[in-house]
């Protein structure tokens, strides 16, 4: 008794808070948004998962892994934070309205690198070798650096390294448009 009292307390204290926010104030557009991002995060886990090894290759869960990304990106992830930007319970920055050419640019991004991602998915029991990233992917800045001499070719672009710079998009994303909680 005394024991679940105090672990009530505990819970409550860590997340009292938050749950009466989540109860009263937070719209459903906030929510909704952040559930998408929970989506996308698990997917992401997923996706790294299979790369590691930890999840055992398989390229129809892969692919559907990517599919979670990709159909919240783009316009879908714009569109999101079109009409609410900073409001209660949400981490979005103001910044997104005043900045909106390179939060969609963002979302663009992260749009073509899911989408090279889903389209690089080979069939096999275990992850194809074709897939992983390519020694000169290392040193390249990706198709959106600026660079004048030749166009990027994200088509050419391994699995891994269209993956490495998807996840890139999202620490972009958060430094500029999100606020850092503790
Ligand atoms: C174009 C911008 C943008 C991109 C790209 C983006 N995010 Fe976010 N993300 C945000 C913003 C803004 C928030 C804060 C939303 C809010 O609280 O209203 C957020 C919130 C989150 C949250 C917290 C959700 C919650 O429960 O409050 C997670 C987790 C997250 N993002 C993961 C990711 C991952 C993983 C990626 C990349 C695969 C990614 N994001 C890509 C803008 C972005």
């Amino acid at each position: 008794m005394k024991t679940s009292g105090f672990a009530f307390l505990v819970f409550t204290a860590l997340t009292g808070a938050a749950l009466v926010v989540a109860a009263e104030t937070v719209s459903p557009a906030v929510r909704a948004r952040q559930a998408d991002m929970k989506e996308i995060s698990a997917a992401a886990k997923a996706i790294s998962e299979f790369f590691s090894g930890k999840r055992p290759y398989q390229a129809s869960e892969f692919r559907r892994n990517v599919d979670v990304i990709s159909i919240r990106a783009g316009e879908h992830l714009v569109a999101r934070f079109a009409t609410t930007t900073s409001a209660a319970g949400s981490d979005a920055k103001p910044e997104i309205e005043t900045d909106r050419d390179k939060f969609a640019e963002l979302a663009r991004q992260m749009e073509v690198y899911a989408n090279r991602l889903r389209d690089s998915a080979e069939e096999g029991g275990a992850m194809p070798q074709s897939m992983r990233m390519k020694a000169s992917e290392a040193i390249d800045g990706g198709p959106f650096a600026k660079r004048k001499d030749k166009a990027p070719d994200v088509d050419a672009y391994s699995s891994e390294h269209a993956f490495h710079m998807m996840l890139q998009t999202c620490t972009s994303c958060h430094a500029a448009f999100r606020i850092k909680r503790k």
